[in-house]
This record gives structure tokens, sequence and C-alpha cells, in this order.
């Protein structure tokens, strides 16, 4: 399965933090935003990744990311000329998905929980059509939202005005490769944007849809307003501070999934230095086997 972060958009919303800065290239606490998403696909593994941005913003995330040899994954990366939609990742990415399966992630959405990892991992395994993930939120009107039948996905519709449940699609959908022709027939909606919502509702219709109830157990963010953006930083901050432990800390996640080795992260901690917390973090890992003993 390959796998695409769309971190385009000019995020207007975010002005004037995002008059120069990539949206998640902003600080969610002590990482940048990008590093959340990307765990995610990491922590599914999925090893080939597209990143899709602005022009002016690629570069940053080049500089910021590489090549992803430092994490032992694949980057590559894409330009998304203007804001088009979600839907249009699908269609800047076809080459590179190729025939294979994708999994589609928005670059500013933040996930997070115990049961998450062995979850996607799961749902990679046994994809067939599409799989959503539904999170229940007070705000269902800002986004995609499940209607249901009997607790059977019938429907999804995009930033409804009087929403039919309280079951947001959140951002990280796995795909069947028609998801990428289903994306190429898709027309813009009144916002002048191709919705995913579109393309999801073409694998509900066909009854290849599985929606996913990530509930209570997962935190599910996004970090689209200053408000959002201030509570991820805060709930980042908060469990990290008790735990001793971080959140979408990549390098870590490349080591536990095997992708980086002893060596690999010794590398990764010269990069990064001892001055910051997150490469003291690093350094609490790479000595875990004698300092803790093995969690592996
Ligand atoms: C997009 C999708 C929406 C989804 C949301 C998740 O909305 O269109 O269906 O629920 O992401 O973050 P946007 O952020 O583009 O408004």
């Amino acid at each position: 399965m390959r796998g695409i972060i769309l971190a385009g958009g000019t995020g207007t919303r975010l002005r004037p933090l995002t008059q120069v800065l990539s949206k998640s290239l902003l600080p969610v606490f002590d990482k940048p935003l990008i590093y959340y998403p990307l765990s995610v696909l990491m922590l599914s593994g999925i090893k080939d990744i597209l990143v899709i941005s602005m022009p002016g913003h690629l570069d940053q995330y080049r500089t910021l990311l590489g090549d992803g040899s430092q994490l032992g994954i694949n980057l590559t990366y894409a330009e998304q000329d203007k804001a088009r939609g979600v839907a249009d990742a699908l269609i800047q990415g076809r080459e590179f998905v190729g025939d294979e399966q994708v999994a589609l992630i928005l670059g500013d959405n933040i996930f997070h929980g115990h049961d998450l990892a062995p979850l996607l991992r799961e749902q990679v395994a046994k994809l067939e059509g599409a799989t959503f993930f539904g999170y229940p939120v007070a705000d269902p009107h800002r986004y995609g939202v499940a209607v249901l039948d009997n607790g059977r996905l019938v429907d999804i519709e995009e930033k409804p005005e009087h929403p039919k449940s309280n079951l947001a699609v959140t951002g990280l959908y796995l795909y069947d490769n028609e998801a990428l022709d289903y994306a190429a027939a898709v027309t813009p909606s009144g916002r002048g944007e191709l919705e995913i919502s579109d393309v999801n509702r073409r694998f509900v219709e066909d009854g290849r849809a599985r929606l996913i109830d990530l509930g209570r157990g997962t935190m599910w963010l996004d970090a689209g307003t200053h408000e959002s953006l201030m509570e991820a930083s805060n709930y980042v901050r908060v469990v990290q501070q008790r735990q001793g432990t971080q959140i979408a800390c990549i390098e870590e996640v490349a080591y536990r999934m095997g992708t980086l080795d002893r060596a690999g992260l010794q590398a990764a901690i010269e990069r990064v230095g001892a001055a910051s917390d997150y490469g003291r973090y690093l350094r609490q890992v790479l000595g875990e086997r004698e300092f803790a003993g093995s969690r592996r």
C-alpha cells in the first residue's frame, strides 16, 4: 500500500500564521504538524509516501523530511498548484500509486491512541473497497458526516447544515485502487472543490465501504483553526509530560517499526542534538534496552 499526505491548501483560516509557512509545518507543541499524520502512515506499515503541497511550500517539506532515508522510508513530493480539494490528491498521486492500494491522510489531522497502530495495521491487511474512520464530535457540521441506518453506513454528507449523526468521517482513508478512477470522475462542488466525500460515497453506493468508529479510546484532532491548533498543542503537551513519552516522534516510530536500526537512530540523535527534549528523548529510546528493558 502507498501513502499520500495532503499538505496542500492555502491555510486561509490560519492567516497570518500561514502567510509564509505551510499549515502542516506549524508547530503542534514541540514538532511540526506533519509529523503527526506521517507517523500514522508509518505506524500503519506504509513505507512509500507522497507529500503533496503548494509549489512555494514544497521545498520546506523537502528540507524538513528529505527523501525519507533517515527514517528508512521513501518520501517523494508532488505539487498541487492551487487548493483544488482533497480528492485532487488522488489525481495528483495517480502515477505514484500505480496499481496499488492507497492510504490518504490530511496533513492537519492528528490521531492518537493506544490501540490505533494495531487497528490500522489490521484494517490495511483486510482492506476491500474503502475503510473510513468515524469519530464522535460536538460540531459535525464542520466535517464529512456518516449517515447510518441501524449502524450501517448508508451515506456520507459533506459539511451538512443539519447533520444526521455526530460521527465525523476523519481525514484518513484507506482505498482500493479504483479510488483513483472515482476521484478522476468527481466534479467541483458548490465551494469549487473536488470533495473527498464524493469519492467516498461511490464506495458506499457499491456496498464496498467500511466505517470504523474510533470511539472514545482514540483522540482525533484537526488543526485547521487557531483554536484547534492550540487545543492540539495542549493535548500533546499534557500527554507527553505526564507519560514521559512522545507522540509522533517519527524517528522512534521508524525504530520501533524496524525501518531504522540502532545506527540510524544514533545518526538521528546526532542530527537533532541533545539540546532539545526531543533529542534527549531519542537518546532515551536508544538506551532503552539498558535503561528500562526492551519494549519492542
Ligand atoms: C476535509 C473533508 C471532510 C473531513 C475533514 C477531516 O474537510 O472534506 O470530509 O471530515 O477534512 O479533517 P476540510 O478540512 O477540507 O474542510
